[in-house]
């Protein structure tokens, strides 16, 4: 077996590194910090570390993380105001997979149950749904991507015997919209639905919203079942991951005990990344809370800055509170060979991550300019 790669693979793989130099600071259309140093982890690539199991259950595969997996969950229990002693998370392959666990234990509390959940919403949900034959209905949105709660109302009171679980974006994919779970809940109140699930989906909201000072109804103490956040997202990796918690509650009617692993099978993954939460880690005591909310707040205002900037130069730019999604009509087609940019229908977006600098918004805020000289503009709401 050889042990080192032919010339011809070695050369694959520089210039995938210099095409990914290149490109990742113009990232801009995909919510994913680009700055990140987990260069005092690499020593632990050398080993084959594994979670497989519940990180508060233990496990016969000894090579694990799950000491540090339980203070990152501990500390994103905090920030999503889970409630003391009565919350249960781990560490996932990011925020599909955190998803589709909270739609799970929804599902297995309430088998008959409909989800509700917006035009808005990630497109892997309708797929989670499809998998696990729960039956959904989709709500509209209103123009700036919240939720329609009057179209929600109607639907919840013509279906008021069968239990709802919501879906909530908490920060949509395109526009960066919160579905205000205050609302929601008033709704659930007034309809008199008792037994009903809400499963926040926050995977990029959820690292910005504990780190404002007026945040919207979000979390467990506005109440969530379940909340799921990115961790590639916001706090930034070089590998996908998230968190996600639900009340401890209804996860114990789930879990099963498995003798081979020696452990709760209370995860969706049966072998889960134990490097993942050693980043997580890593980053959440490297920022501590004041250096993520000084990292919130420098993007919350250039995100501010882009929106000056964009209309600046005639360009319809909006976002909503606490949020560093920046919403334009879709820019035209050239702008897509530099820039990463997430396009649909409509509408493009700039989210203002940790590597977006005001060089980086100047710059695109100028070939945006010049590339819609040539072209016409459209709506963007
Ligand atoms: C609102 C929302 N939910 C879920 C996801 C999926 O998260 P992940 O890519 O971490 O699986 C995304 C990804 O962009 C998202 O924007």
């Amino acid at each position: 077996m050889p042990s080192h790669l032919n010339p011809a693979d070695q050369q694959r793989l520089d210039d995938l590194h210099e095409r990914l130099c290149a490109q990742s600071l113009r990232n801009v259309g995909y919510p994913c910090n680009q700055a990140f140093d987990y260069s005092e982890l690499f020593r632990f690539l050398q080993f084959s570390i594994n979670n497989v199991g519940d990180p508060f259950g233990g496990t016969n595969y000894r090579l694990n993380t799950m000491e540090f997996e339980r203070e990152v969950l501990a500390d994103f229990a905090r920030f999503t105001r889970a409630p003391a002693d009565e919350w249960w998370g781990y560490v996932t392959s990011g925020g599909t997979e955190g998803n589709m666990y909270g739609l799970y234990v929804a599902r297995e509390l309430f088998p008959e149950g409909i989800c509700y959940f917006s035009e808005d919403t990630h497109y892997s949900v309708a797929k989670v749904l499809r998998l696990q034959h729960t039956r959904n209905i989709m709500i509209k949105s209103q123009p700036d991507g919240q939720m329609d709660y009057d179209d929600l109302r109607e639907t919840l009171r013509i279906h008021r015997d069968v239990p709802p679980i919501i879906f909530a974006n908490i920060g949509s994919t395109m526009k960066g919209a919160v579905d205000d779970l205050a609302q929601i809940r008033a709704i659930l109140d007034d309809l008199a639905i008792a037994n009903a699930y809400i499963h926040a989906d926050a995977a990029l909201s959820g690292m910005i919203l504990p780190f404002v000072d007026a945040p919207q109804a979000w979390n467990f103490a506005d109440g969530a079942d379940s909340v799921s956040i990115s961790g590639h997202k916001m706090l930034g990796a070089p590998v996908p991951c998230g968190v996600v918690l639900a009340r401890k509650a209804h996860v114990d009617r789930i879990a099963r005990s498995i003798e081979y692993i020696g452990a709760l099978d209370t995860t969706i993954a049966g072998s889960r990344s134990a490097f993942a939460p050693l980043m997580l880690w890593h980053r959440l005591r490297t920022l501590g809370d004041a250096g993520l909310r000084g990292m919130v707040q420098e993007c919350l205002e250039r995100a501010d800055y882009a929106v000056q900037q964009l209309r600046a130069q005639g360009i319809d730019a909006w976002r909503h509170p606490n949020s560093v999604t920046v919403v334009f009509p879709k820019p035209p087609q050239s702008m897509m060979e530099k820039w990463i940019i997430a396009p649909r229908k409509k509408i493009g977006h700039l989210i203002v991550m940790p590597h977006v600098t005001t060089a980086i918004i100047d710059e695109f805020v100028t070939d945006f300019a010049a590339a819609l000289n040539c072209e016409p503009r459209t709506a963007n709401r």
